[in-house]
């Protein structure tokens, strides 16, 4: 199965609302505690580091990929020359182009993979830098390789790095699933493959990645966020050098 595809309908279908105001923003792409927007401190952790991850410079050109409507890409339009972001759900790009559009950001509707090659056959000034926050999970390792494969033949030798922000840590999946019934829950959704595990998508182990590097002679280096932000995501950056 083309799992892309799938989750394509899934991000199609979820909260796909208009975003009326900046608060929408938040519901529409899950960045809430307790019904509400994420606390202000803890969303500028994101992106500052972010920028810090990819030590981002003006001279920098960042593709952003499952950008969602822009929350994050907008706070970093001031750390870089130029963002490319792509998402495949319509209504997320439209409120990005809405709400969190600049000069030097450019979004497109687009999958991943279609993003990467058309970047790769544009003949446009390369992007060094790689972003994907909140949103590996609803890939499997065989699309990471995919995603990486098409970096190194767009960046052709010269160092990149990418950031993969918060990704789900298999080895703490039960700070997440923390309740008998959301423990039931999931071994449900294990059992009956519910692919989109309610929506949760892919637990990664960090072996996986560091595998998937080794295979690609790649560089990885992944650690675990902040307990006081996450007790089950992980942050790793893959490079070339
Ligand atoms: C949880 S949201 C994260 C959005 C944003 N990166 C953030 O951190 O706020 C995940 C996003 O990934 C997008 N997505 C998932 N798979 C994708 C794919 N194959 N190509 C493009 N976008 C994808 C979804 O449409 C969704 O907007």
């Amino acid at each position: 199965m083309n799992s892309s595809l799938s989750w394509e309908q899934f991000w199609q279908e979820w909260r796909n609302k208009e975003a009326a105001n900046e608060e929408d923003l938040y519901f529409q792409v899950g960045l809430t505690v307790n019904q509400k927007p994420i606390e202000k401190v803890d969303f500028d952790e994101i992106y500052k580091s972010i920028s810090d991850a990819l030590a981002l410079s003006s001279d920098d050109i960042l593709a952003e990929l499952c950008c969602g409507n822009g929350l994050i890409t907008y706070e970093l339009k001031d750390h870089v020359k130029q963002i490319y972001a792509t998402d495949f759900a319509g209504h997320l790009i439209k409120a990005a182009k809405e709400l969190k559009s600049a000069p030097n950001i450019t979004y497109t509707r687009n999958n991943v993979f279609d993003f990467l090659e058309n970047i790769k056959n544009s003949g446009d000034a390369v992007p060094y830098k790689y972003l994907m926050s909140n949103a590996l999970v609803y890939f499997t390792p065989a699309d990471l390789k995919r995603i990486l494969s098409l970096i190194i033949e767009i960046t052709a030798g010269k160092p990149f790095l990418f950031y993969l922000k918060g990704v789900p840590n298999d080895q703490h999946k039960w700070n997440f699933y923390n309740t008998e019934e959301r423990k039931q829950k999931y071994l449900q959704n294990i059992a009956t493959g519910n692919f989109t595990n309610d929506g949760m998508g892919r637990w990664w182990q960090s072996e996986e990645i560091a595998d998937l590097c080794k295979e690609l002679n790649l560089k990885c280096e992944v650690w675990n966020a902040d307990p006081q932000f996450s007790g089950f995501r992980m942050d790793i950056k893959i490079s070339s050098e």
